[in-house]
């Protein structure tokens, strides 16, 4: 069983069954990466996103992948940073852990993660990190490929750290 892979790519370009959204509650758009998923999936997406109405902080949804390489895409939406005081690490590791439960309900045995809430979001990156890896090594197990998809090499470097044998 493989651990989880650091690589730093645009998430949309990745030929994997899932990857993973960064989104909000409303599920319809915004900025960073859910953006880019949203201009690569094409509009579909947006129809298939309306439909479900939402999703509530700390929670996930699934969606075909329309346009892109990747068959589905999980709608996971982290917390904003508020200074750590409002649930915040609970609420991002709820978001990995329903990501993968959508995953394993559906069949997928490939899945890529954007670095949840480390955006627009503000979560410290460190710590936003070490959540999300731990995640990943708990569910290691039921996939053949975690990818954590990072944006640029500093963003990486947590990960690598964390993953570092
Ligand atoms: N591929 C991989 N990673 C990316 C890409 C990409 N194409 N584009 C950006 N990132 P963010 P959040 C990285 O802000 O903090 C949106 O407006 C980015 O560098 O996309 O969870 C939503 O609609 C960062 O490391 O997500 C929400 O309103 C990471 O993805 C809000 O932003 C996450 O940054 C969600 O904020």
């Amino acid at each position: 069983m493989p651990g989880p892979e650091v690589i730093v790519a645009d998430i949309t370009t990745l030929d994997v069954d899932a990857i993973v959204n960064a989104a909000n509650t409303s599920l319809l758009g915004g900025g960073g990466v859910d953006g880019a998923i949203h201009r690569a999936a094409g509009p579909e997406l947006l129809a298939a996103c309306r439909a479900l109405g939402g999703c509530p902080t700390g929670e996930a949804r699934i969606t075909p992948g329309f346009q892109l390489p990747a068959r589905w895409v999980i709608h996971a939406v982290g917390p904003v940073w508020q200074g750590g005081g409002a649930d915040e690490p609970a609420l991002l590791r709820a978001a990995y852990r329903h990501s993968f439960a959508l995953a394993r309900e559906h069949g997928v045995v490939s899945i890529a993660f954007p670095a949840i809430s480390t955006g627009v979001y503000a979560y410290p990156k460190d710590a936003a990190a070490a959540i999300a890896v731990d995640e990943m090594r708990t569910q290691a197990g039921a996939f053949e490929r975690i990818i954590v998809c990072c944006f640029s090499e500093s963003d990486a470097e947590p990960y690598r750290r964390l993953l570092a044998p």
